[in-house]
């Protein structure tokens, strides 16, 4: 890590590095589940020299408390370690010069979930620069054996005034408990319901696995290992 450390702070590979206050390179877990991958550094980022430490990384920190995780499960960085002036859109010529700080990242960190935040992570990620946000919000996709799961900005959600769950995050929630402990809790409360008959009991059931294997990309058998879904 000290190595891609010492490379980005000594990188001059795009004009950014000469406006910016520090390089932004990452925080949080050494061995993370998540890894949340946003923009670039904002004006705050760029002074603190960590990522997502303004209003969008207070909002992020709530995600993060939403989804119960720890210290230990989760780290943080961007697309561009460096911040585009103004705030504005990362060029694809920065994005190209720094994706290599990207790749390696997530391969030293090897974490489960990637969870891209925004449009330009979200492309720079699935290497998919056509794909709108909206497309691929909140579902699940697979890169390189990594599990992708895209988000809006914590900044899109700002400037509508939702600071609390929403229904993308409870997704991730969702997908991140591979639908276990939900369908636990599910199959608990049916079966407390004794007047149900069997075909009342188990037409529900099954539609929850099919609801949880989809949204967990997960295979669920019957004893007979039949695949029910
Ligand atoms: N927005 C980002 O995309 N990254 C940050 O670090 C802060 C705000």
């Amino acid at each position: 890590m000290k190595k891609i450390v010492d490379e980005i702070k000594a990188c001059t590979k795009c004009e950014l590095c000469k406006t910016a206050t520090n390089k932004v390179i990452g925080r949080g877990s050494f061995s993370p589940k998540i890894l949340f991958v946003g923009e670039a550094p904002g004006a705050e980022e760029d002074m603190q020299g960590k990522p997502f430490v303004g209003r969008s990384g207070m909002l992020l920190e709530n995600w993060i408390e939403i989804l119960g995780l720890t210290v230990n499960d989760y780290a943080i960085t961007n697309v561009l370690k460096c911040r585009p002036p103004e705030n504005r859109d990362p060029a694809p010529e920065e994005i190209r010069a720094c994706l290599p700080f990207l790749k390696q990242q997530i391969k030293l960190l090897s974490p489960e979930v990637i969870v891209p935040l925004g449009k330009f992570a979200m492309q720079t990620i699935l290497n998919d620069y056509e794909k709108t946000i909206s497309e691929a919000v909140a579902q699940s996709f697979e890169v390189e054996g990594v599990k992708v799961f895209p988000l809006f900005h914590p900044a899109y959600y700002l400037r509508q005034g939702k600071t609390g769950e929403n229904a993308e995050l409870k997704k991730l929630k969702g997908f991140l408990l591979d639908g276990k402990e939900q369908l636990e809790e599910f199959i608990i409360n049916i079966q407390t319901c004794d007047n149900l008959s069997t075909d009342e009991m188990f037409s529900p059931i099954l539609s929850a696995v099919h609801h949880f294997c989809k949204l967990s990309n997960t295979t669920f058998k019957d004893l007979d290992q039949k695949e029910l879904c």
